[in-house]
């Protein structure tokens, strides 16, 4: 098995390459064109070989990279084509809101699966999207991850910041056997949210050391207003994690001013990326091309 790394995943495929017992690894080769055209360009043949492309797609320009990336590998003799795309840019327009709009995730879906054989993503906004792949997709979770590296901490409770997130905390919980509550929350706008605590509480939490378990951290306005509202709760520190943290515009420092430590998977590059999905990723992929 042959590991290409996208522009925008580089080092998270190398960890892949690793947790793959060391397969081949290799960054293509990438430039523009005068007319601002992306060129990529793989090394060598893959003839026979199951090839695994790994790209987020966060910024519109990776998915063009991952598309003529999925292109390259079949030219160069790929068997199978396995596409990770560790964060899918689009998943939050998961539906159409308003008349007139796309279903930003379905078209990102379709166009990646064109050239792949299976796809593997990590943490979903909504579990639905799998369904508009046609071809096998896979959604590893960044929890594990996140719990390899919180069990080495003293953690007394794990907060949801919305009731959405609830089987995500409900699973860290189980796996870290502490105690976890989702605060209610009202969305404002794109950057604002209002954030209260549920009327049953799993006990005091003045004192505890607290965790804010969420998928994406974005503009990390809602980490924020979580941390406050903890804080006049009287906990004795808050951490802040996340599987995708996007940190939008200066979402990093406004986060770090309120709470104790951030950590992320590197599902994304960031300055929180503290745990690593390759070992997840790799489980899937192992199993997928045993078949
Ligand atoms: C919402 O459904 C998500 O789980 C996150 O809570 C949200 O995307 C975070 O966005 P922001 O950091 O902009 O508040």
């Amino acid at each position: 098995m042959h590991v290409i790394g996208g522009t925008a995943s580089t080092s998270l495929a190398e960890r892949i390459s690793r947790e793959l017992g060391n397969a081949p690894f290799a960054i293509p080769f990438t430039k523009r064109f005068p007319d601002g055209e992306m060129y990529v360009r793989v090394g060598g043949r893959f003839e026979g070989e199951d090839v695994v492309v790994v790209q987020s797609t966060r910024a519109d320009q990776d998915l063009i990279e991952l598309l003529l990336l999925e292109d390259a590998v079949r030219e160069a003799g790929a068997r199978r084509v396995f596409v990770v795309v560790p964060y899918l840019g689009y998943a939050r327009q998961d539906r159409r809101f308003f008349p007139g709009e796309p279903v930003s995730a379905r078209t990102f879906c379709r166009h990646i699966e064109l050239d792949a054989d299976a796809v593997v993503t990590v943490d979903l906004h909504s579990r639905q999207t799998l369904a508009h792949f046609s071809k096998p997709a896979f959604e590893a979770s960044g929890i594990p991850a996140i719990a390899r590296l919180l069990r080495e901490r003293p953690i007394d409770l794990l907060v949801s910041p919305d009731q959405g997130g609830i089987d995500r905390v409900r699973r860290m919980a189980q796996i870290l056997d502490k105690p976890w509550f989702a605060l209610q929350k009202k969305r404002l706008d794109s950057e604002h949210v209002e954030l209260s605590l549920p009327a049953a509480l799993p006990g005091p939490i003045d004192g505890k050391q607290v965790v804010i378990v969420d998928d994406v951290i974005s503009t990390g306005g809602t980490i924020v207003e979580a941390a406050k509202l903890l804080t006049k709760r009287n906990v004795a520190s808050i951490s802040a994690a996340c599987t995708h943290g996007l940190f939008l515009k200066d979402g990093f420092e406004r986060i770090k001013a309120v709470v104790d430590e951030v950590f992320s998977t590197d599902t994304l590059g960031n300055p929180a990326e503290k745990a690593s999905v390759a070992p997840d990723i790799a489980q899937i992929l192992l199993r997928e091309t045993a078949s």
